[in-house]
């Protein structure tokens, strides 16, 4: 099950959805892949700290390295999965971003790279029971490569009005996507990220959502200080405070979105 999250808005989410439902997964047995595909590489820094460059040469590394091998020689190409580092947690693994994705980009899409992902997770879809893919806040040659390589995607939103006018470019360019290169790519649903129960601008947003028939989860995810501080401790939630109740609200996301998935299959 590959399954990317992806909303083209920064901020919203994606990297707090991404790493902790895949966290949940591995603590549950699930042996889980994560792709940092943000040039930010927050994913990676949440997960694994500071990367010692010395000891990494960034275009040999992880999401770096893959795409690069995709480009002259065939010779020497590498199985993907060398491009994946472990983490400190068991059945975690990474394959990490690093900056010089940027520079990279423009070659990658000139050179039509952009199924060269969906290669590469074919072969490492068997090494794993679940592949989670975190996006850049762009629709651009990476965000479009995971879209066209997963099975599903997952859209986090934060509930304000900004945010929802975004959300109409994003399904006309998920539905673009689908139409064009990836027929099967499931929208599982929109996760409602950082709510406000009191508020009443959030729910409204959300009821309005549901009556123009978009998916939402029905598990919302509350604002937390408890996020950043995982963050900043490079720890994801589960591990840092299991039974915090943004926690446990990620543990029924977890749970809606693999039996949903179950139904699908
Ligand atoms: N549920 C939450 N409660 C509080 N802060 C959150 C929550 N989710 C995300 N954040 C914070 O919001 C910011 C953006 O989140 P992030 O996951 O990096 O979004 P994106 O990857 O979409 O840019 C981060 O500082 C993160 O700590
Ligand atoms: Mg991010």
């Amino acid at each position: 099950m590959k399954r990317v999250v992806f909303n083209q808005k920064g901020g919203v989410g994606k990297t707090s959805i991404t790493c902790n439902l895949a966290a949940i997964g591995a603590s549950l047995g699930y042996r889980t892949l994560v792709i940092d595909l943000d040039v930010q590489g927050n994913t990676t820094h949440y997960l694994v700290g500071e990367i010692d460059a010395e000891q990494f040469p960034a275009e040999a590394q992880g999401v770096a390295g893959l795409f690069k091998q995709t480009v002259g020689s065939r010779k020497m190409r590498q199985n993907p999965d060398s491009f994946v580092w472990e983490t400190p947690y068991e059945n975690l693994f990474l394959m990490p971003s690093s900056p010089v994705l940027t520079s990279m980009e423009k070659e990658l899409e000139s050179r039509y790279k952009i199924y060269k992902l969906r290669d590469a997770l074919v072969k490492l879809e068997s090494e794993y029971d679940r592949i989670y893919i975190d996006t850049p806040p762009n629709f651009n040659f990476y965000s479009k490569s995971a879209l066209i390589a997963a099975d599903a995607v997952v859209v986090p939103f934060d509930c304000d009005t900004f945010a929802r006018q975004s959300l109409y470019a994003l399904m006309d360019n998920i539905a673009e996507l689908q139409e064009d290169h990836n027929p099967e790519l499931d929208l599982e649903g929109i996760i409602i990220n950082q709510f406000n129960a009191q508020a009443r601008l959030p729910s409204e947003l959300v009821e309005e959502l549901e009556e123009e028939g978009y998916p939402v989860f029905s598990t919302y995810l509350n604002t937390s200080v408890k996020m950043k501080e995982s963050h900043r401790e490079h720890r994801p939630l589960i591990d840092l405070a299991p039974s915090h109740k943004l926690t446990q609200q990620y543990l029924a996301l977890h749970a809606e979105l693999e039996e949903q998935a179950r139904e699908a299959a």
